[in-house]
Order: structure tokens, then C-alpha cells, then sequence
């Protein structure tokens, strides 16, 4: 039996506009993770298991645009394989579907890299190779992916991130003091590939607006890579608001978001966005550290319908981000 996980991630600044070549800055979210399970079976086929959503087929059997058959048949056209033996794969995870989290990258890593390591293939199981992996299931599912989900996911590391050809540029940066997030779901789920793509077609119907919200966006990247590495808490605070009025701007913003970033704000925040693509899903907001709090900042997931409370009630998640 071959196990393995990867991580949720959250967008600290820069979605939607990364799509466009400007930079973005992501974490990994490493206390919610997806795991896939890969065990030889005495039954024919390739049985896929995911117990969350209710699914148990072979693979023969499966939809083109299953998610974890889409993995299993790309991994054996990657790895040139021509027959692959008789297995069963369960895939589990932590991390909330179509809330901005980066669930369909992290179930998509973790079934790589457990099924590459159960058929023998360890030594290609760089970060590199996941993140590359990953990235061509996140262009079955999501239509123009700048590369950041994969990319964070996989290194399991805060990037600063630049999409760019022939290849993405990919910036490790210090984090002078640690940032305490909050993460709450508003409940709302979201597709990704929908916002994306609508996104897509206001800009081609309104370039000049578009192409100076992303402008702004990167502006924004820039000055909260600065304030990270020189430890200005309260600056990355004010610019992840700034980053959330430009995103109401892209029109990816709605009213649950829009609500818990007040809410989060009138509490005390530094700062509040949503995170990812929008339209339901997550908001992050930037809290003060606790006294003493050294290298490692906290988070909480706080699931459900928009309350703000570093409490939940149904299941809150403390989630830490390991920024040094
Ligand atoms: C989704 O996590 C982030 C987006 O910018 C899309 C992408 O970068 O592929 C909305």
C-alpha cells in the first residue's frame, strides 16, 4: 500500500491578474491536505474510490473528465506504461471542494505522487515533476490555469509567482514576521474554471479597463513582497484590502465575501480578501500576532456560512503556515 498527500494553498495577493502575467504571491495551507491510498488488487481493473464523494467505479468505466481518472490515464501516457497492474486507488481529502482552497490540485498531486511511487517510479517524483504533472489536469479542468495552484501545492512552500513563457518564474522570498491568517468560508461553493473564464471574456470585451486592474494588481504584488520581507505587517495588511477592492472591480467578489471582509475589518483585521477565484468560496484576513508568537503563523479555517470566529462550531481547522 503506497500513501501520499499535498496540501490546500491559499492566494495571499495577486488572482485572476496572475493569469495575465502578473506576479501573484501564494502559501501552502498544510494542515488540510488531500491523501490518495494506492494498494495492488486481487480484482481486475483499476478500482477509484473517493468515500467524500460518494463514488466507487474502475476506471474502464469512468467519465472522460473524472478527475482522478483524467490523473491515473495522463501518469501512464507521462510514464510510458502500456499496461497498468491491477489497482485500487482511494482518494480523501480535507481540503473544502470549489472554495478557492486548491482542492483539485492537491487531489491531483497526491494521486501522482502516490501512484508513481506504488509503480516504481520514486526517483521522477521531484517537486518539479508534480508541479508539471499537475499542471496539465489543471488545464483539463480549468482552461487557462496561470500555474500558481500546481505550483504551490507541489513545492509545499510560499512563492512568488510569475507566469511566463517557456517557463514560469518561481521566487522563494523571506518573511520577516510571521503573518497570522484567518480563513473563512463563506459557504458558497465556486468554479473556478467559470469565474476564469468570465473574467476572460470581460477583459476581451474591455481591455483597457482590465489590463489596468491587472496593472494594479501587480502594483500591489510588488509593494506586499516588500512590506513580507521587511516585516511591515500592517502594510501587507492595508494592501490585501486594496487587492480585494480590485477584485470587486474584475466583478469576482459577491456579497458573502464582500460581508465577511467587513466583518473581518470592523473586528480588528489588518486587512481581508477573498482568495482564489471568487464568486463564493474563502476570504482571508491578515490578524494580529499572538504575544510571543514565533516563526510559524497560524490560521483557522472557519467553515460554514460567513460567521467570523477563530471558533468554529462545525469542524474549525487550525492550520499553520510555515513561512521561514
Ligand atoms: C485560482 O486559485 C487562482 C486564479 O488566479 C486562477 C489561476 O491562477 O489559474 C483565479
Amino acid at each position: 500500500m503506497t500513501t501520499a498527500t499535498a496540501p490546500g494553498k491559499i492566494i495571499l495577493f495577486g488572482e485572476h491578474a496572475v493569469v495575465y502575467g502578473q506576479p501573484a504571491i501564494a502559501a501552502p495551507l498544510s494542515q488540510v491536505r488531500a491523501t490518495a491510498v494506492v494498494e495492488n488488487s486481487p480484482a481486475p481493473g483499476i478500482r477509484l474510490i473517493a468515500p467524500d464523494l460518494g463514488t466507487d467505479m474502475l476506471l474502464d468505466h469512468a467519465a472522460p473528465d473524472d478527475a482522478v481518472a483524467a490523473v491515473v490515464r495522463h501518469l501512464q501516457a507521462a510514464a510510458s506504461l502500456t499496461q497498468l497492474p491491477d489497482l485500487t486507488i482511494t482518494v480523501s481529502s480535507q481540503i473544502p471542494i470549489a472554495g478557492g482552497l486548491g482542492s483539485g490540485a492537491a487531489i491531483t498531486a497526491a494521486v501522482i505522487r502516490a501512484l508513481a511511487a506504488h509503480l516504481g517510479l520514486a526517483h521522477l517524483l521531484s517537486a518539479a515533476w508534480v508541479s508539471d504533472q499537475t499542471y496539465e489536469i489543471e488545464k483539463i479542468h480549468h482552461g487557462t490555469p496561470s500555474g500558481i495552484d500546481n505550483t504551490v501545492v507541489a513545492y509545499e512552500r510560499p512563492v512568488y509567482f510569475v507566469r511566463q513563457q517557456p517557463c514560469n518564474r518561481v521566487e522563494p522570498f523571506a518573511v520577516a514576521r510571521p503573518l497570522r491568517l484567518l480563513v473563512a468560508d463563506t459557504g458558497v461553493s465556486s468554479s473556478t474554471k467559470i469565474v476564469v473564464g468570465d473574467v476572460r471574456r470581460q477583459w476581451q470585451a474591455n481591455p483597457t479597463v482590465f489590463d489596468a486592474i491587472f496593472a494594479g494588481c501587480g502594483r500591489i504584488v510588488a509593494a506586499a513582497r516588500q512590506a513580507v520581507e521587511a516585516g511591515d505587517v500592517e502594510k501587507v495588511g492595508r494592501l490585501m484590502t486594496e487587492n480585494h477592492t480590485l477584485l470587486q472591480q474584475m466583478t469576482v467578489s459577491c456579497a458573502e465575501l464582500d460581508d465577511l471582509v467587513a466583518a473581518a475589518l470592523a473586528a480588528g483585521a489588518l486587512g481581508a480578501k477573498l482568495s482564489g477565484a471568487g464568486r463564493g468560496g474563502n476570504m482571508i484576513a491578515l490578524v494580529e500576532g499572538e504575544e510571543g508568537e514565533t516563526a510559524v503563523s497560524a490560521s483557522t479555517i472557519v467553515p460554514g456560512k460567513g460567521g467570523i470566529s477563530s471558533q468554529g462550531t462545525n469542524g474549525t481547522a487550525g492550520v499553520s503556515l510555515n513561512w521561514h
